[in-house]
């Protein structure tokens, strides 16, 4: 079963997540960026995102929407605190471009630093109105999310990954 793992980040915390998710997979398991025009001749396809207004990027979506009779794992950031419904939505969405020859075979997402201008933004904001209810949200989440992925949320890639291999390798033999 050929396996691949494939992804678009802008800042580098889904690069983060792509290779710890190829460290679980067998030895030489390529590690790519999406790029326009990418394509894949793997079996088994990893396929991660950065989170981009609930979805993933445009780069991402048309490789997804190109994929004919694959597996597909997806995963991504985003700047959003641990939240299963949130994460469940944009998966959802993104795995709308998947065509329906193909099957998804799980999903993983995280928590990913946002940038410093995110920040500035919401700074600015509260500097107009310190009460301001959603920047003063925004602010809480933007701290919460300074350092992921870290450790833990790179293992929980890895053993994500782990899993979905074995037992798709397990049904193959
Ligand atoms: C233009 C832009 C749009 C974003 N949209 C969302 C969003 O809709 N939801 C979300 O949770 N995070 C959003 N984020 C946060 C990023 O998805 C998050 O920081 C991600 O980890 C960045 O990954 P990367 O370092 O791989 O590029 C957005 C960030 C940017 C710059």
């Amino acid at each position: 079963m050929k396996t691949a793992v494939y992804y678009q980040s802008m800042t580098g915390n889904t690069e983060k997540l792509a290779y710890a998710i190829a460290s679980a997979l067998p030895a030489g398991t390529s590690c790519e960026a999406i790029e326009a025009g990418t394509k894949s001749d793997a079996d088994l396809l990893f396929v991660g995102f950065w989170t981009d207004k609930g979805t993933c990027p445009f780069d991402c979506a048309e490789f997804l929407s190109d994929l004919d009779g694959k597996k597909v794992a997806l995963f991504g950031t985003c700047g959003m605190e641990s939240d299963e419904a949130y994460y469940n939505g944009i998966i959802s969405r993104v795995s709308g471009f998947i065509p329906s020859e193909d099957q998804l075979v799980g999903s993983f997402m995280c928590q990913g630093q946002m940038s410093s201008a995110i920040k500035e933004k919401y700074v600015s904001l509260l500097e107009k109105d310190p009460d301001d209810p959603r920047a003063k949200k925004m602010m809480e989440i933007y701290e919460a999310g300074i350092g992921h992925p870290n450790k833990e949320d790179l293992l929980h890639a890895e053993e994500f990954a782990g899993k979905i291999y074995d037992s798709l390798n397990n049904e193959a033999s």
